[in-house]
């Protein structure tokens, strides 16, 4: 009987070490999610996430796991003891980003966010049981590019002089997460489709802003993440729509009411329309955002 035969299992192999030859590791990909998810160190998480992704590629669907229903065996996310987690409003201010100390605060700021995203991203993979093998494999995808994003910002941060962990930093997208452990519905609504689609908002005001302060490199790497996370939100949405119509919900009414019940943030313009559009929300979502919104 293969390892990851499709039935629930134990979780004793949860938090085994990562087998570096990831092609033929013997434990479903949902396992290894897992594993990487519980690695500390942002570096070595990173490099596995985009390691896993490409096994992932050479795996057929019953390496997934899809059936399994897994637990872990200590604490996830795995994080490094710095940066220091504060509340919201003691992140710190950034100065003029005329100064690399300034854009220091904003990079970090950035990459402290593709480092949780590479966590929700591992989360979507391993906590939820029974989904078709393209929700694993587009999650594994998403993995792959954020650990891609952090990796540019860090590498970006130690040309400013500065490493990730050097400043303090929020939890807020990881509280999110937790919020909504008990349903892959309420993950897809909130994680994806709100706080990822709020950074499509965001990217284009970061950008100017990095540009107009003479940091092109800063500037391609927002290009990057940009382009990326509209595939990422595309993924939150067709899952979305998916789930919904598998349980006979009003995709509209459903994401409202979720919002409330999980305390989302509210979201504010100015939207990035064109990006939302390019990531499939439809009008009737767009026009209940922006007639929500304020
Ligand atoms: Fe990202
Ligand atoms: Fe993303």
């Amino acid at each position: 009987m293969p390892a990851y035969a499709a039935e629930p299992a134990p979780d004793r192999n949860a938090t085994a070490p990562i087998d570096p030859d990831a092609a033929s590791s013997p434990l479903s990909l949902r396992h290894r999610a897992l594993a990487v998810l519980a690695e500390p160190d942002p570096a070595a998480k990173a490099a596995a996430a985009r390691a896993l992704r490409a096994a992932s590629l050479e795996a057929g669907d019953d390496a997934i796991g899809a059936a399994l229903t897994l637990a872990a065996a200590g604490p996830v996310p795995g994080r490094p003891a710095r940066p220091e987690l504060v509340p919201p409003q003691k992140v710190e201010r950034r100065g003029s980003l005329q100064n690399p100390a300034g854009r220091a605060v904003l990079i970090h700021a950035l990459a402290h966010i593709e480092f949780n995203a590479i966590n929700l991203a591992l989360d979507a993979v391993w906590r939820f049981a029974g989904m078709p093998a393209g929700y694993y494999r587009d999650w594994l995808q998403v993995a792959d590019e954020e650990a891609l994003h952090f990796t540019l910002l860090a590498a970006h941060l130690r040309k400013l002089g500065f490493a990730y962990g050097d400043f303090p930093a929020h939890n807020s997208l990881w509280e999110m997460a937790d919020r909504t452990a008990g349903d892959v519905l309420a993950r897809m609504a909130l994680v994806p489709r709100t706080l990822e689609a709020r950074g499509l908002d965001a990217s284009p005001v970061v950008r100017t802003r990095l540009a107009d302060a003479g940091d092109a490199e800063a500037a391609a790497i927002i290009d990057i993440i940009l382009r990326d996370e509209v595939g990422h939100v595309a993924i939150g949405n067709r899952w979305y729509r998916w789930l919904c119509a598998e349980r006979g919900l009003d995709p509209v009414t459903t994401y409202a009411e979720l919002a409330e019940r999980h305390q989302a943030p509210r979201l504010r313009p100015p939207f990035n329309l064109a990006a939302r559009r390019a990531a499939g929300f439809d009008e009737d979502e767009l026009a209940w955002l922006t007639g929500s919104a304020g």
